[in-house]
């Protein structure tokens, strides 16, 4: 199937829509499958009651009889905001929306794995279901109104698997690891409100910039000195706005950054700390200070059980020299919400090659890409997966 793979890889690639939008990437999924008469249910994951739900799940069903397991196989739809550069075969048509995060691969190789099991249907029992969710890069994601709308009620599927490329590991490898692999996100706004006024004459204006920068120092002495050595956090301000000039004070600061935790009971007590401590740095220079977190995805906890047998259903897939185990990442995934609500395993597929521009560039990157030589291992990854679990 490696033509198919790399065509809709391609084709998804050439059309990225943006986070709850994917409307067109649903569609040309759920044409494909139907083709193949595999049933499909449209219409899931809905951002709100009017909202159409660019999600859609599919069952393939063994017909070999016996068994009434099932596993879910996850991939998501989206595409981000960033301008492609490069890779003229298959450049994205939509300025500005590129799929910078592999979700094409990840979705093309989903529906590969589905097509080929509904192909040997006959040789396996049990059902695998295909689970192809809106809005992974945004909150509340995608996963998160696909657990609360019970899609997972019937047919329930005793875990789910979900595979993400992976620039750093070359293609041909897979990545695993037991227990809490990525990080709870939490996003942060805040605005240092002060009083503008000419940069001559300070003493007469509440100046927010030499606020906002302690402020900055602050948060991070919280990495350095609250946060118990060992404990992997991190604290990033990626947005400082002080829209000044060179002879203006402003009114305000704005900062806008992400919080990475793993434990939660500290995770929800920075939620407080944090706010607490800018008001204190804030009001004792004169300032006030709004301070907002945007409670994002859980930490993505691999069911250690799961793991082991999807780990070593690897092995006997790819041979032990190509599976790798993993350190913790602070990237977050909203996979993480089906982790708290079944045993999930999510992995890495290796898709970085020296030999090609933009494959090991990083992950939402303008020339990011894959080496797609790797898709055709994972997209029967997937299935072998699928298939041990419910053999089991
Ligand atoms: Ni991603």
């Amino acid at each position: 199937m490696e033509a198919d793979l790399v065509g809709w890889r391609r084709h998804l690639h050439r059309h990225p829509e943006l986070s709850f939008q994917e409307t067109a990437t649903v569609r040309f999924v759920v044409d494909t499958l139907r083709a193949e008469g595999i049933e499909v249910r449209e219409g899931v994951g809905k951002l709100g009651p009017d909202a159409p739900g660019t999600g859609a799940i599919a069952l393939v069903r063994g017909e070999k009889g016996g068994s009434d397991a099932c596993i879910a196989l996850r991939a998501d739809l989206d595409a981000l905001p960033i301008t492609e550069v490069g890779k003229e075969a298959y450049c994205s048509k939509h300025p500005g929306v590129m799929h910078a995060c592999g979700h094409d691969a990840h979705t093309a190789m989903v529906l590969g794995a589905g097509i080929a099991l509904h192909r040997v249907r006959k040789e396996w029992s049990g059902t695998v279901m295909l689970v192809f969710q809106p809005g992974e890069e945004k909150e509340p994601g995608g996963a998160s109104l696909l657990v609360k709308e019970g899609v997972f009620n019937d047919p329930k599927p005793s875990g789910i698997l979900g595979q993400h490329v992976t620039p750093e590991l070359p293609t041909g490898k897979l990545g695993f690891r037991s227990g809490p692999f990525m990080a709870a996100a939490d996003e942060l706004y805040i605005t240092v409100k002060g009083r503008g006024g000419h940069a001559g004459s300070p003493h007469l204006c509440i100046d927010p910039v030499p606020i906002a920068a302690q402020l900055i120092l602050s948060l991070q002495q919280v990495v350095s000195r609250r946060n118990k050595p060992g404990q992997p956090m991190v604290l990033s301000l990626g947005k400082v706005i002080a829209n000044g000039a060179t002879n203006i004070i402003p009114d305000e600061v704005r900062i806008e950054g992400t919080m990475r935790t793993f434990d939660e009971a500290w995770r929800s007590e920075l939620h407080g700390l944090l706010p607490d401590l800018a008001r204190g740095i804030c009001e004792g220079m004169g300032a006030t200070v709004d301070f907002t977190i945007v409670k994002g995805s859980p930490v993505v906890k691999n069911d250690p059980e799961l793991n082991e047998r999807i780990r070593a259903a690897a092995v006997g897939y790819v041979g032990e020299a190509n599976v790798v185990d993993m350190d913790i990442r602070m990237g977050a995934e909203d996979f993480a919400y089906y982790t708290h609500v079944m045993p999930g395993c999510f992995f890495r597929l290796g898709t970085g090659n020296p030999a090609l521009p933009g494959t090991q560039s990083g992950l939402h990157r303008a020339e990011m890409d894959i080496d797609e030589d790797a898709l055709v291992l994972g997209a029967g990854m997937m299935a072998w997966a699928g298939i041990c679990e419910l053999a089991r």
